[in-house]
């Protein structure tokens, strides 16, 4: 399903030399017995999710969907980058779905909540609050402002059926605001944290909302459960893409960009940032993650990439087949002298760009590319690469002995923002 090159990165080691310290974390993983065992929830979530509360989420997903002419996403960091960034990459940035979806509760700027308020005034509107702490400041701000405009416009008993929350299952001010409130619940599991989550409700529901087939993409995460059961690492693409990543950090490569040629998965970039910049960037150690969106962001980064400090290296995140491609259209005139296009597929303009690129920054620029290919952009492949990058992520932090699943240094912005707002 993802085809793993790394013939692109020049490494200087061998990645099969890492087998028995892949055996030994592999064992690790799948016995829980690492740094933040309590998180490892998700490694066989594929086979132990709820099957209950998955019908649950189908059924009130088709119950809400026509009342949902904008849904409201409001949530932070895991809470919701997993959604957006499967929303985008499914259906695409033009989709034309009936519901539209607005992530919200993820920023403190005044004039992004005061827009989206004007916006949805006269729309119908069904609201889904996300937080497994049920205290992160900015979800808990905007949910605060989001459940007075509802009720003031629906009603209390309406809202009922028009907000739902995602949270932990007995404890919290979330769930105590939502029981009391009598709001559908749906739960966040304890040992699956923010950032691993996109595959319990935290991601399922809005997506089932959307219209997306989350059964095809249980189906895709399940399968990667599945073809990585198998440590060896001539055969476990994820393994060997977070073993090529720690040699390429030995060969004094501090960051990685992560891009994509499809505008539809700039938002995967931004999920795959907060789980491989929350999960291992601590200690003092870690790549620093980053991402573009190729050939656009060539026009911008493309220059430093080529000729600037050589820092980095890249993973591109390909894809086989495109959504939707046509032909590039003859013009008798030719005064563009673009005919020398005419009738090759635009795909094949993308993927030549993405060859030429490759050369570029290989041979002349110097720059190590991993290649990493998807067969397309649809739920079982993105359920698929989720599980990937799990597992390629706990393998690359464990082997640097960092606890992949806490998030200290996070605290250090609150603790402060605290003592400026006033908190006690
Ligand atoms: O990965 C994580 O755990 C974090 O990014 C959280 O998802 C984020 O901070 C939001 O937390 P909560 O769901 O408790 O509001």
């Amino acid at each position: 399903m993802i085809q793993f090159d790394s013939s692109h990165a020049f490494l200087k080691e061998n990645i099969l030399d890492y087998q028995p310290k892949v055996n030994e974390i592999h064992q690790m993983i799948m016995d829980k017995t690492g740094a933040g065992n309590d998180f490892l929830g998700w490694v066989d979530w594929p086979n132990t999710y709820d099957k209950e509360e998955f019908e649950r989420i189908l059924k009130v997903a088709a119950s809400v969907k026509d009342k949902a002419e904008v849904l409201l996403v409001c949530g932070i960091g895991g809470s919701y980058l997993g959604a957006r960034a499967a929303i985008e990459m499914i259906q695409g940035l033009y989709s034309g779905n009936k519901t539209e979806v607005i992530f919200i509760g993820n920023t403190f700027s005044s004039t992004y909540f005061k827009q989206v308020e004007n916006y949805i005034q006269n729309k119908s509107v069904v609201l889904n609050v996300i937080s497994k702490s049920g205290t992160t400041t900015e979800t808990a701000m905007a949910f605060r402002m989001l459940k007075q405009i509802m009720e003031k416009k629906y009603g209390k008993e309406e809202c009922k059926t028009r907000i739902l929350a995602t949270t932990d299952k007995a404890r919290g001010t979330l769930k105590e605001l939502a029981t009391k409130e009598g709001y559908e619940t749906f739960v966040i599991p304890d040992d699956i944290g923010g950032r691993y989550s996109v595959t319990t409700a935290v991601g399922l529901l809005p997506l089932a909302i959307m219209g997306i087939d989350v059964k095809e993409l249980m189906a895709g995460f399940k399968q990667a459960f599945e073809d990585l059961a198998d440590a060896d690492l001539n055969k476990n693409t994820a393994y060997q893409y977070a073993v090529a990543r720690r040699i390429l950090q030995n060969q004094g490569k501090d960051a990685e960009m992560l891009v994509t040629y499809e505008p539809q998965m700039t938002m995967v970039g931004e999920w795959w940032k907060q789980l491989f910049g929350e999960s291992e960037g601590k200690d003092g150690m870690g790549v620093l993650p980053c991402s573009a969106t190729f050939s656009t962001d060539l026009h911008s980064l493309g220059q430093f990439i080529q000729e600037g400090k050589k820092v980095l290296f890249e993973t591109l995140l390909l894809v086989e087949h495109p959504t939707m491609d046509g032909l590039f259209p003859h013009d008798e005139e030719n005064m563009d002298n673009m005919n020398y296009l005419e009738d090759k597929s635009l795909d094949w303009v993308n993927k030549m760009a993405c060859k030429g690129t490759l050369e570029a920054h290989e041979i002349t620029g110097n720059v190590p590319n991993l290649i990493l290919t998807l067969p397309d952009m649809k739920a079982h492949t993105f359920g698929y690469m989720c599980y990937f990058f799990f597992r390629a992520c706990a393998m690359t932090c464990y082997v640097l002995d960092i606890n992949p699943f806490n998030q200290p240094g996070v605290e250090v912005y609150k603790k402060n923002m605290f003592r400026l707002l006033g908190k006690d």
